[in-house]
């Protein structure tokens, strides 16, 4: 298993408002490589399994409806201490509470519309990156 990937996605919300390049731009300054990334829309039922750990939230469903509302953007991301040094960059998943100068700081419009979505172990980038790419699929 590797140690030194996340997986990211770049929400609807922020897709729609075309802040894809300025966030991309972000996580290649600081640093991380892009092994994979499509643009595409995710199903209901896509967006259920993968946010199936949440299953029975009272945030759920609703995030379930607005991750299949629109296009998203998937990419699996490189560097060492990937997982971590993403969560830094992206900030905390409620963007009230989300430092200064971080991804959902400046792109989030919401706690659920957190503009994007960072991997919160080694294990679960692997599980998220292989839900999304095959192996031809990656560089
Ligand atoms: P993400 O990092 O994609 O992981 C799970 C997502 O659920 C999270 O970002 C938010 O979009 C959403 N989420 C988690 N907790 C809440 C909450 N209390 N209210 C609304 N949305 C939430």
């Amino acid at each position: 298993m590797a140690e030194n990937l996340t997986f990211t996605m770049i929400k609807p919300t922020a897709f729609k408002n075309n802040h894809t390049g300025a966030i991309l731009k972000m996580i290649n300054d600081a640093g991380f490589v892009i092994k994979a990334m499509k643009a595409m829309r995710l199903s209901e039922v896509q967006a259920g399994a993968f946010y199936e750990i949440h299953k029975g939230k009272p945030f759920y469903e609703t995030l379930v409806q607005f991750m299949s509302s629109g296009p998203i953007v998937a990419v699996v991301l490189e560097k060492e201490n990937a997982v971590e040094d993403y969560r830094t960059l992206i900030g905390a998943t409620n963007p009230e509470n989300a430092a200064e100068g971080t991804i959902r700081k400046l792109y989030a419009t919401s706690y659920q519309q957190n503009a994007v979505h960072g991997s919160d172990s080694d294990d679960n980038a692997n599980l998220e990156a292989d839900f999304f790419f095959s192996k031809t699929e990656r560089v």
